[in-house]
């Protein structure tokens, strides 16, 4: 559905926003951009909207070239831009149904009442956009993207200052626009956002794509559970061998330990075994896992000092 070549940007003839990003997304995927402020996700996600000149490389749409074909690339995109651009002094239904005009297409009365229901806009179709609150706002602007009925949509931090129960009914929302078989590309800092929603992620810092990965995959090769054991018993001194194991004492007394799914089960065979060999007795045993979050923040981190390295 979107192809990206080896797309570069830069601004002010110097800044490389963009820099050799190749990306491929698939016909009713949900993708998340992730990556810092600054990283390049919204001059990416223009470069495709044809908001944004992008100096070389190639980007389609569902197989059409988004400089060559743009009217047509056009037709098939909906893009909810990252700043409310919206006219402040015009009603919610004439702001829909201008958007709608613009991307040529006739009016449909019916398709933007039930857009407009489905986004729980309805109630305030006759009122001004000044008139709405800010997560409101949002909304007009994701029905004003959604009027011509793309095939793709593009989400530049949707739910940004948006409460958190109209940031589930988003969820709701961008879920049910998958089932009708939208692409949806979004980008957000709500880390938990994307492990809620995107089929697929990818993390972008200095204009680079530094991984892209399936959500579950990720979370499984990268995520670390903890593991938290009360003992019957206290510890005060590490015996060696648990020491090196990597057990370490909580400020609790009690046991934990990290492990990973690739090397984590004999590890937990073992520091049972020990316990129980040394008649230790376990109260209770608790894990917890790591989420998309904190594997984003390692893996920028790395990233971070593979670029000092360099330099
Ligand atoms: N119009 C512009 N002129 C000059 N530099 C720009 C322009 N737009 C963006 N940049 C620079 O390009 C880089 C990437 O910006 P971009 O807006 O794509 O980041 P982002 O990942 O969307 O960040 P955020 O999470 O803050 O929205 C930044 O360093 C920014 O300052
Ligand atoms: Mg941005």
């Amino acid at each position: 559905m979107l192809e990206i070549k080896n797309v570069t940007k830069t601004y002010n003839y110097s800044y490389k926003a963009l820099d050799g990003v190749n990306l491929s997304v698939k016909s009713g995927e949900i993708f998340a951009l992730l990556g810092p402020n600054g990283a390049g996700k919204s001059t990416l996600i223009n470069s495709i909207c044809g908001v944004v000149n992008f100096d070389s490389g190639n980007i389609s749409v569902d197989g059409y070239d988004v400089i060559k074909n743009w009217r047509k690339a056009k037709t098939l995109i909906g893009l909810v831009p990252q700043e409310l651009n919206l006219e402040q002094f015009e009603k919610v239904i004439d702001n829909i149904n201008f958007s709608r005009g613009i991307h040529g297409k006739a009016p449909d009365n019916q398709y933007i009442e039930d857009l407009m229901k489905e986004l729980s806009l309805f109630d305030k179709k006759e009122n001004k956009l000044r008139e709405l609150s800010g997560g409101m706002k949002r909304r007009v602007l994701i029905a004003k993207a959604l009027s011509h009925q793309p095939k793709i949509l593009f989400l530049d931090e949707p739910t940004a200052s948006v409460d958190p129960e109209l940031r589930k009914d988003f969820w709701e929302v961008v879920k049910r626009l998958k089932q009708r078989g939208i692409t949806i590309i979004l980008t957000t800092h709500y880390i938990h956002e994307a492990q809620e929603l995107a089929d697929r992620v990818a993390i972008i810092n200095n204009g680079k794509i530094i991984l892209v990965d399936e959500t579950s995959e990720l979370l499984k090769k990268m995520g670390e559970k903890k593991i938290h054991i009360k003992l019957n018993e206290k510890i005060d001194n590490l015996p060696d061998s648990l020491k090196k194991l990597n057990v370490e004492i909580n400020g609790n007394g009690n046991l934990f330990f990290r492990f990973n799914s690739a090397n984590g089960h004999n590890k937990i065979d073992d520091v049972l075994n020990f316990l129980k060999n040394n008649n230790y007795s376990v109260k209770d045993l608790s894990t917890e896992e790591s989420s998309l979050e904190e594997i984003f923040i390692k893996l920028v981190e790395e990233n971070r000092n593979e670029l000092s390295r360099n330099l």
